[in-house]
């Protein structure tokens, strides 16, 4: 990593803080590894992030751990154990740290990334859920991320949702003939595969497939109605995309994924939504809740801002040996006092010091030698000083 890419994560960070904060949202750290069982129950025994992607060891005494892969599982631990509920509802949250997936590295896709992301716990109100997407499209653009794109579905209940993949593997099964066979060698096993396919004869077949959409609870229904009406209202453009499956099993109702066609392959910049009953299923009470994640190296590679080295407002030129500890003195005073102050620090003569300090842009030079001056650089005008506290006074003023 180069310092350019540092201060770019920086000012990302800041800009999640000012945009969450806005909103209510306070930042929490959970731990980077946590017990698997955690991950294993929270994010689904049948995902492939659970299946293939966890990094998991043990400990000395012989119990199971896991680097975190994804950041709300902790947070829902976190929720139940600090007595999160019994605070005012809704909860809401933001983090950012690192996550790790073992997955093929490429592009946009590594074992060891980071997230930021935010979490609300403690409602079902739909206005949360417009509340987060609003939040991620205002954060992805304030951080100039180029040609996003947001596909929205819901997923209902889990009762509707296993209902609705047995009659679509019975329509599949029906057609089995028409199928790519890779296709039809996964009905039983992951049946929504099939909306993804290219395959000619698969894809006409799945024009005509039944739709989790069409099949939603009313109350489901109601809640996507009005998650959509707000978004409208918000003048915020969405697809709504049928076939949206993200890779974590705890999803309930909303689900959302941003993209980017700056990405290629790995287009998903961030993603998220309820998850209604997560909380409950890891021992708490109790808890509807949404979120999402967005992945901070694909924030960056998607968008080409660049952010300047911030220039000294003052550079210390060191014009003779003996006088370095005076000007190391006078940084160190200038830096208490609020100055943006450096000094030279590798060995330059005078006249290479006087380069550096152009280069990165100190506007004043102080020269610490027999004598004390000031340089300003633009008009090359230079004074003498008495002394060190005349000269701190004329740089801070
Ligand atoms: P996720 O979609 O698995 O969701 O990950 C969120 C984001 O993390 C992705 O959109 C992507 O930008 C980034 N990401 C994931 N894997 C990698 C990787 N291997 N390399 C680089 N970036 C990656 C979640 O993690 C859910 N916890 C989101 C959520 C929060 N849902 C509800 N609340």
């Amino acid at each position: 990593m180069q310092p350019d890419d540092g201060r770019r994560r920086l000012e990302l960070e800041r800009l999640a803080a000012e945009v969450l904060g806005r909103a209510g949202y306070e930042y929490i750290e959970t731990p980077v590894f946590e017990d698997t069982e955690l991950f294993a129950r929270g994010v689904g025994e049948a995902t492939d992030i659970v299946q293939k992607e966890m990094f998991s060891f043990e400990d000395k005494g012989g119990r199971s751990l896991t680097l975190r892969p994804e950041g709300t599982a902790g947070v829902c631990r976190a929720y139940t154990e600090h007595g999160m509920h019994k605070l005012p509802q809704p909860v809401k949250l933001w983090y950012r740290g690192p996550f790790f997936r073992h997955e093929a590295p490429q592009a946009g896709r590594y074992r060891q990334f980071n997230q930021i992301g935010a979490e609300a716990l403690g409602s079902d109100d739909p206005t949360l859920d417009a509340e987060l997407i609003l939040l991620l499209a205002a954060l992805l653009e304030r951080a100039g991320v180029r040609s996003v794109r947001l596909r929205l579905s819901s997923l209902g209940s889990p009762g509707t949702r296993a209902a609705y993949l047995e009659a679509l593997r019975e329509y599949l099964r029906a057609h089995e003939g028409e199928l790519a066979s890779e296709v039809r060698e996964r009905i039983d096993q992951n049946p929504l595969r099939a909306f993804d396919a290219d395959h000619e004869g698969t894809r006409r077949v799945m024009e005509q497939a039944p739709r989790l959409l069409d099949r939603l609870d009313p109350e489901d229904a109601d809640h996507f109605a009005r998650v959509r009406e707000l978004l409208d209202e918000a003048g915020l453009d969405y697809e709504i995309d049928t076939t949206l499956v993200r890779g974590l099993d705890y999803y309930t109702r909303t689900v959302f994924e941003f993209e980017s066609e700056e990405l290629g392959a790995q287009r998903g910049v961030g993603g998220g939504g309820r998850y209604d009953l997560l909380v409950e299923e890891l021992g708490g009470p109790p808890t509807p809740a949404v979120g999402w994640a967005a992945g901070v190296e694909r924030i960056l590679l998607a968008s080409d801002w660049h952010e300047q080295r911030p220039a000294p407002d003052v550079f210390v030129v060191v014009a003779k040996p003996e006088a370095r500890g005076a000007a190391f003195a006078l940084v160190s005073r200038l830096r208490a006092a609020g100055v943006r102050a450096e000094m030279e620090q590798a060995g330059r003569s005078v006249k290479g010091q006087f380069k550096h300090a152009d280069r990165i842009g100190a506007p004043r030079v102080v020269i610490v030698g027999d004598e004390i001056e000031i340089r300003d650089m633009a008009s090359g005008a230079q004074r003498g000083v008495a002394g060190v506290d005349e000269a701190l006074e004329a740089v801070s003023s």
